[in-house]
């Protein structure tokens, strides 16, 4: 599917589920996806090529610290089924708390989490992975991926990873902040395939090519820092557009990823912009406007982040 086709099918889908439609997003350019369909609050699912799906909108929990529980229980009351954290986060037990005061069965959420990078230099690698599985409930993680691509753990840490799909205490594996070589490398010996790719884009950084690479593998791409922490938020042309279709800039920005056919995870620790940000479902920004947003486009990491030269 060309980039446009795919532009449009993400389109459709996103409006037919804001319009209580069914909604079923393609985020992998690919054949044959699996479709299921559960639009929470309009959030359509992406299709993953495990035949899984993810919903496309969740929650960031970087930094929310002692917040965590009740930022979780805010967005899922908001309609948020997506929750990210990772072993580097320290609020996995706190996050699966916040799901669990919710009420909300098991099924109905997503959570995603990932092992730092001192676990895959101090193997067994296993250890931390039920460490991680034990605080998000003991049940099941929905997608585990390696946080950064420590080069020389990266296969015996996918290898731990098959392991815990295997026995069905992990139903999906990913990574994060890999590049086209990265996944070149890892392709040849996986045995279960990769679904997601989580890497930093937003109107600073909108990686173009990392992206169409990713997708080229059947992979899908999710967006970390997609508001870049913030910063991004005072452009006047993002305040423009806004007006244009009575949302704020965050919407506008969050809705630009969502048109890409990105999987999105915004963070706050304030309800009202929990609340605000998941109601981006109910408009859709003209091509110009999509253009002018990539227009900011530097090229350049909101915290420095270069994944074949990190020092963590
Ligand atoms: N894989 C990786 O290496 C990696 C790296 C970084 C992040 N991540 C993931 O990506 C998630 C999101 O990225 P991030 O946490 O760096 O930051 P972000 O989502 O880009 O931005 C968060 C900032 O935006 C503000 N904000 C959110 N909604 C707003 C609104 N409606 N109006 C005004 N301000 C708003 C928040 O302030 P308030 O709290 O005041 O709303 C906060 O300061 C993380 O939490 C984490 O789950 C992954």
């Amino acid at each position: 599917m060309k980039r446009r086709d795919f532009m449009k099918s993400s389109l459709l889908a996103a409006s037919a589920a804001a319009a209580g439609k069914v909604g079923m997003v393609s985020g992998l350019l690919g054949h044959g996806m699996a479709h299921a369909a559960v639009p929470q609050a309009g959030v359509p699912n992406i299709a993953l090529s495990n035949g899984m799906s993810i919903p496309q909108f969740g929650l960031g929990t970087w930094t929310l610290n002692e917040n965590t529980i009740a930022c979780v229980k805010a967005a899922i009351e908001a309609g948020y089924r997506l929750f990210d954290t990772a072993q580097a986060y320290g609020n996995e037990k706190q996050v699966w708390q916040g799901i669990k005061e919710s009420g909300i069965a098991r099924k109905e959420v997503f959570i995603t989490s990932k092992i730092w990078t001192s676990s895959m230099r101090n193997p067994p690698q296993r250890d931390s992975i039920a460490k991680s599985i034990e605080l998000l409930g003991g049940e099941y993680i929905d997608l585990f991926m390696i946080h950064w691509p420590v080069k020389e753990r990266i296969r015996e840490t996918w290898e731990s990873m098959e392991e815990f799909v295997r026995k069905g205490l992990i139903k999906s594996i990913g990574f994060s902040n890999f590049n086209p070589h990265h996944i070149e490398t890892l392709l040849q010996y996986a045995k279960i395939k990769p679904v997601v790719n989580q890497i930093e884009i937003h109107p600073y950084h909108t990686q173009e090519a990392n992206v169409a690479a990713t997708r080229n593998h059947g992979i899908a791409v999710e967006s970390w820092s997609p508001l870049a922490r913030g910063e991004v938020l005072h452009e006047g042309v993002l305040r423009d557009i806004g007006k244009k279709y009575n949302k704020s800039a965050a919407q506008v920005v969050l809705r630009w990823h969502i048109e890409r056919g990105l999987i999105v995870i915004p963070r706050s620790k304030n309800p009202a912009h929990i609340a605000e940000n998941i109601r981006i479902f109910d408009f859709e920004l003209s091509k110009d406007d999509m253009a002018a947003i990539s227009g900011l486009n530097r090229n350049t990491s909101s915290i420095g982040a270069d994944p074949d030269n990190f020092s963590w």
